[in-house]
């Protein structure tokens, strides 16, 4: 994936003697910096002798990992804010200022201003940046909340187009769908989204692949840390599925709140690794810790250095006062004062004892198995229809279309479009709708949720496919 200037852990190549040398110095500093993460006497400058890093990003680096945090545009003008984050963070996330309700307020007018002030802060700085979010059921514009349907699932193609768009190229990695499971049970939250048909979240997928090819694509939530509890076990099949059909993803960001109720788990290790030997990375991308345990955030630190698809980790905020959990809670690494809590001493020394060249997890090759033939019987009914065919977007190799289907003045229940193409080109992926190819020929029959078309109304379907972009003649028949 194109902008990740830093190779990823397990990739990086021994550095000779010198860096041996350098480890077994950071190595003999742990001792100490362990107990001094205990009384939080000692600030990180104990780490002696110039074998170990003194911020948190420079000590991630050293095993190809990154140390992040989110900004908020209303504290760019706090100095003491600035600072730390400046010298301390190498991966930047915008608080809130890249949402769906920020970037796109009113309906196809897209607001890049609070996005912007995040994004160019952070690469004026030297950092990289993450994406949240492109699709989520929270923080949704008015416009959106009440939507429902084949125009929500339109709207919500558009909204991750635009956005991607705009940061083309520019984003290490999207958090394309947020929060999509329920808490408690394996199963998808009740949302406008999800109930544009259970496809939304790889429909969000293949839309962001096209949209920007070099960003790596994450799902991301919270809730699914703990191995054993029915919502990561949710997640982690659907992203099995994703990989085994197919569908573009490239990392879990497990979010990572962690408090009483929802609290760290040795088995945090277990569901890192675990969705890292699917094929994906794995980024902690919201960690926060109520009480502010050193041992917890030691914890948590050295289960990610455990898992060399575990690329990096993003606290979610700098200060306490900057939470948004409030600052009596004491989840963050530096006090309402800016100094550094003894939960950062145990963190910058976990990072600063990782091996810097870990065996990377093997990654198994998991074979697609077909797509079985659909069996959907649509519902015989009168009415003829039409489809149109148009390209929403291409790049070298491949586009993106839309194809909307009509029905004319009497509804359709259930219809096929079908069309031949011009010049060898193939789907890669399409959505709403199922789709049979023969040769040249492709055959796209309703998806279980819009074959119903009332009278002058339309759906539409789309696809991603292989080739140059075409915009073949497509007949529609309604059984
Ligand atoms: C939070 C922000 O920190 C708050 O400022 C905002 O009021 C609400 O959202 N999961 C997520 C984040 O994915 O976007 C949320 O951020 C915290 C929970």
């Amino acid at each position: 994936m194109g902008t990740n200037a830093i190779p990823p852990p397990g990739t990086r190549r021994p550095l000779g003697g010198l860096r041996r040398a350098l480890v077994a110095g950071a190595l003999g500093t742990l001792v100490l910096g362990t107990l001094t993460a205990v009384t939080g006497q000692v600030s990180a400058g104990a780490a002696s002798a110039g074998a170990a890093a003194s911020t948190l990003g420079a000590a991630a680096q050293q095993s190809g990992r990154y140390f992040g945090t989110a900004i908020s545009t209303s504290r760019l003008g706090d100095s003491q804010y600035t600072t730390i984050a400046n010298r301390e963070f190498d991966m930047i996330t915008a608080e809130n200022e890249m949402k769906i309700d920020a970037t796109e307020p009113n309906q196809n007018q897209f607001n890049f201003s609070g996005g912007d002030r995040v994004y160019n802060w952070a690469v004026q700085n030297g950092k990289r940046v993450r994406g949240h979010t492109l699709a989520w059921h929270n923080q949704q514009p008015n416009w959106m909340r009440s939507m429902e349907g084949n125009p929500l699932r339109q709207a919500m193609i558009n909204h991750i187009n635009g956005v991607m768009n705009h940061y083309k190229g520019k984003i290490y990695a999207w958090d394309v769908v947020n929060e999509a499971f329920d808490d408690g049970n394996g199963g998808r939250r009740n949302s406008n989204l999800q109930r544009t048909g259970n496809d939304w979240i790889e429909v969000a997928f293949r839309t962001a692949r096209a949209a920007d090819p070099a960003a790596k694509l994450c799902y991301n939530d919270y809730n699914i840390d703990n191995w054993s509890w029915a919502k990561t076990q949710g997640v982690y099949n659907m992203v099995r599925d994703f990989k085994q059909r197919g569908v573009p993803i490239d990392c879990v960001g497990l979010q990572s709140h962690f408090n009483s109720q929802s609290a760290y788990n040795s088995n945090y290790r277990t569901t890192i690794s675990s969705f890292a030997a699917l094929g994906v990375d794995v980024q902690i991308t919201e960690l926060d810790i109520q009480g502010g345990s050193a041992q917890t955030y030691a914890a948590v630190t050295n289960d990610c250095l455990a898992v060399p698809r575990c690329t990096g980790i993003t606290v979610w905020g700098v200060r306490d006062s900057d939470s948004w959990l409030g600052a009596n809670t004491s989840p963050l690494l530096f006090d309402t004062s800016g100094n550094k809590k003894p939960a950062y001493t145990s963190v910058l020394n976990a990072l600063n004892a990782a091996d810097p060249n870990p065996t990377p997890t093997p990654t198994p090759t998991v074979t697609p198995t077909p797509t079985p033939t659909p069996t959907i019987t649509p519902t015989p009914g009168p009415g003829a229809c039409a489809a149109t065919v148009t390209t929403t977007n291409s790049w070298p190799g491949g586009f993106q279309s839309t194809v909307t289907v009509s029905a004319g003045s009497a509804p359709v229940n259930g219809w096929t479009v079908r069309w031949t193409w011009p010049g060898g080109q193939s789907i890669s992926s399409l959505w709403s709708g199922q789709h049979t190819v023969s040769g040249s020929s492709v055959s796209v029959r309703n998806a279980a949720y819009n074959g119903s078309i009332a009278a002058g109304q339309s759906t539409t379907f789309g696809f991603t496919a292989n080739g140059t972009a075409a915009t073949p003649t497509a007949t529609c028949t309604s059984p």
